[in-house]
């Protein structure tokens, strides 16, 4: 090792010891498993799963979220809810966020403000028959948006940044490389709770991204790690950080 070489290298152990008792001294004493707003600057994304709940699936997929910790959210077809009542109210039990996605599964676009109210408030009802006066935001089948139903929604509106299309191709592997490869701080992922193949996509991303150090967070704690308000009416389709403090390195 030259000269120039060894300093170099004394220069960064004593730089890592630095920074090592710098970051003991911030960390402790407290730990926090749950998000703190604006004070974490880990990266977060919500996992987000439409045209649900569906027999089986959709309780496998729930299974697979409490054995890693892990919440999502879950924008319902509101006919299927009344029949699934019991996936319906494990969903809120452990911590889910539940959201509208129509009566019917169909597209909001060029309805009257009444059709988006039938559609909107007949599922609204649904939910809430099942697990009380909870707020409700809208993911519209295929993302379809128009100015009524902004006006209409009385719901944020919820798209997404990451598409897993897992309708399309369904591959497991295949999905779960897309996600990895594709994802960000502040994504809302696109999947669908109604295959088996995402399912076990799904879970087998979730477990990389909880070992690359991801947070995986509902909808609204996303909001609230940001530091937002949602609003209705008011379409998201990320929630890409504030701003980033810079790290020396
Ligand atoms: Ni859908």
């Amino acid at each position: 090792m030259g000269t120039r070489r060894t300093r170099r290298f004394w220069l960064c152990w004593a730089l890592a010891l630095a920074v090592t008792a710098v970051w003991t001294i911030s960390a402790s004493p407290v730990q926090t498993s749950q998000p703190v707003g604006g004070a974490d600057h880990g990266s977060y994304v919500a996992l987000t799963f439409d045209d649900g709940p569906w027999p089986g699936t959709t309780n496998t997929l729930l299974d697979g979220l409490a054995q890693r910790g892990v919440k999502a959210t879950f924008f319902l077809v509101g006919e299927q809810v009344a029949d699934r009542a019991e996936t319906v109210r494990r969903m809120a039990d452990e911590g889910h966020q539940i959201g509208l996605h129509t009566w019917h599964h169909v597209s909001l676009k060029g309805m009257t403000p009444d059709q988006i109210t039938s559609q909107l408030d007949q599922t609204r009802a649904a939910i809430r028959e099942i697990v009380g006066p909870v707020d409700l935001m809208l993911r519209p089948p295929y993302g379809f948006v128009d100015d009524t139903l902004r006006q209409w929604a009385k719901a944020p509106i919820i798209c997404w940044s990451l598409d897993t299309e897992d309708w399309k191709d369904p591959t497991p592997s295949r999905i779960t490389a897309d996600i990895l490869r594709q994802v960000k701080d502040g994504d809302i992922i696109l999947m669908h709770d109604i295959f088996d193949t995402s399912v076990t996509a799904a879970l087998a991303a979730v477990d990389q991204l909880l070992a690359q150090g991801y947070r995986l967070v509902t909808v609204e704690e996303l909001f609230a790690q940001r530091g937002q308000d949602p609003q209705p009416g008011a379409v998201y389709c990320s929630l890409p950080p504030a701003q980033k403090e810079e790290v020396e390195p």
